[in-house]
């Protein structure tokens, strides 16, 4: 890959425009374009589904024939289909820009082909430029083209002897508020927070994300409940800011899927027990948060039951990500070996 220090640094500028976007069903992506002599003539990023694509937005901003002979630097590959915006392969071509420099190759069966497309029209096509830092940026919208569905975090909190409650179904709170800050970090990181009808109708939880002082935080996941059981008129979750999903079945992929075509690409799953053993059993386990509490409880709130192991041979195996010390509490995050083959 040959690209010059303008290049690269008009792709740091364009990756810091893509992250101005909102994430949803369509990619965060930030576009500059720089004249023959390497200075920046026009920016631009995509505002959502329906808006104009980064490239779009930047060229939009110059007059007729100024990006003539221009380089345009875009995280991710310009695409090459007709949605509810003409192709952006097109439009670089039509403009006459002469070279693009993209970071992400882009992995949509029907929007893929654009750097094909621009070659086949004459223009100088290099790809890969920041890749890791367009990649980490785009992970979760990534997980979403490649899975059909959002990331999934499941998530709970336990004694060190694995109960995820005392035995009269009490857990408020198993661990302390160092470990329930971070929580509440990681669902505002969240685009949907996720919990069954035996949490709700037990514990009667707002699945808001809040500071340790009592406010929201300034992205609230969208709270959603699975199971035929019906939500009280009253319960707490009904005052969420964002609206309330909730689907009786449970069929977790098809759950799964609907969120995606929502826009949501990364899930929080927070139990109880019989749900995040359903998600783990499915294989829709990305990432396991275990918040471990030095307390027994014993009795039978196991955090996990039913996970469709029979004998050790069949036993879910994960890789240890991080193990962090929160307060009293520790954090140990980890993935399946198996990760995204599901
Ligand atoms: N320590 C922790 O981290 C933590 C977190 C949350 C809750 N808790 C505790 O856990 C207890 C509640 O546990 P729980 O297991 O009864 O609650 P749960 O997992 O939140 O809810 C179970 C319900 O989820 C519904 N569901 C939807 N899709 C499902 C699927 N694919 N497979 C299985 N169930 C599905 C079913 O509802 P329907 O029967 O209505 O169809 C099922 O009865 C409470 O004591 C609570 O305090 C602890």
């Amino acid at each position: 890959m040959t690209t010059t220090d303008a290049e690269r640094a008009a792709m740091r500028r364009a990756l810091t425009l893509a992250a101005r976007g909102p994430r949803g069903v369509n990619p965060q992506v930030g576009a500059v374009v720089l004249s023959p002599s390497g200075e920046i003539i026009a920016e631009g990023w995509h505002r959502g589904a329906g808006t104009a694509h980064a490239e779009v937005d930047a060229l939009s901003h110059l007059t007729p024939d100024a990006a003539r002979g221009a380089t345009a630097v875009v995280t991710l590959e310009p695409c090459n289909h007709t949605g509810r915006t003409g192709p952006c392969s097109e439009a670089l071509i039509a403009a006459g820009i002469a070279r693009v420099v993209y970071a992400v190759d882009d992995p949509g069966e029907k929007s893929s082909g654009g750097a094909t497309r621009l070659r086949a029209a004459g223009v100088d096509v290099e790809s890969g430029e920041l890749q890791g830092d367009a990649r980490a940026l785009l992970h979760d919208w990534l997980t979403v083209q490649q899975l059909g569905r959002p990331h999934v975090t499941v998530k709970w909190a336990q004694s060190l002897d694995g109960r995820a409650a005392a035995d009269d179904g009490t857990s408020q709170w198993i661990t302390g508020p160092v470990a329930r800050a971070d929580v509440h970090r990681r669902r505002s990181l969240a685009d949907a927070i996720v919990v069954g009808t035996g949490t709700l109708l037990a514990d009667d939880p707002a699945l808001t994300a809040r500071t340790p002082a009592g406010d929201l935080h300034a992205h609230q996941p969208r709270p959603v409940v699975l199971g035929s059981r019906s939500i009280p008129v009253d319960a707490a979750v009904r005052r969420h800011p964002q609206p309330l999903l909730h689907r009786p079945g449970n069929d977790l992929r098809a759950v799964m899927a609907e969120l995606a075509e929502l826009g949501v690409q990364r899930v929080f799953v927070e139990g109880g027990p019989t749900l995040a053993s359903a998600f783990v059993d499915a294989g829709l386990a990305d990432e396991v948060l275990s918040y471990v509490a030095p307390v027994l409880l014993g009795g039978r709130r196991l955090a996990l039951g039913d996970i469709g192991v029979s004998t050790i041979t069949e036993a879910r195996r994960l890789t240890v990500v991080s193990v962090d010390r929160l307060g009293d509490d520790l954090l140990i995050v980890a993935t399946p070996h198996n990760r995204g083959e599901n």
